[in-house]
């Protein structure tokens, strides 16, 4: 009986997406999906370098080529229009498209010199403190400029 009951609940929330809000399958969906998959590896990178987890010299190589394909994706997921709800980016994405893409760019730099940085094992944590933290405050400049809360 619960088993069944359960079932039409998770039914009901992959046809109506009624749990949690937003369709994946949209823009929307998609770019949020992008982004936290952004996040977990750029914590991965960060938490290997201040000690959270154990630095392993071909995981961090690995994440960063990871990170700099991912920093290219979420771009061409904001539509021509600005979707009215569930979205955290601020008008201003639409409005000063030159500066938002701008920025992407910017991140996009970042990730490559990353990854060019990693291409030498081994791979001596102290080199790549630097580096990290201008991916870490590419992400955090569009926030402040482009992102709600
Ligand atoms: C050029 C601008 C820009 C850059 C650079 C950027 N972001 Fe974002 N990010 C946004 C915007 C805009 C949103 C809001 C998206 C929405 O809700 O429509 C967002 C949302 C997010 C979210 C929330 C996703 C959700 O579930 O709602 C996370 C997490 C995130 N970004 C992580 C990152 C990380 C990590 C980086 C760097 C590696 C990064 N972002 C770089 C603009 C940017």
């Amino acid at each position: 009986m619960m088993l069944k009951r359960l079932s039409v609940v998770v039914l009901a929330c992959l046809t109506l997406t009624a749990c949690g809000g937003v369709d994946p399958n949209s823009p929307l969906g998609q770019r949020k999906t992008i982004f936290k998959q952004m996040l977990k590896t750029s914590e991965d990178l960060g938490g290997m370098l201040r000690g959270r987890l154990a630095f392993d010299g071909q995981k961090f190589a690995d994440g960063a080529v990871k990170l700099d394909n991912l920093s290219r994706e979420p771009w061409k997921h904001f539509p021509q229009v600005r979707e009215d709800d569930e979205t955290s980016a601020r008008a201003e994405v639409w409005e000063k498209q030159t500066r938002f893409q701008d920025l992407a760019r910017q991140l996009e730099v970042a990730t490559a010199e990353l990854v060019a940085v990693t291409r030498t094992q081994p791979l001596k944590a102290a080199d790549l403190a630097a580096p990290t933290d201008k991916v870490e405050a590419a992400c955090k400049a569009c926030h402040t400029e482009f992102r709600n809360h």
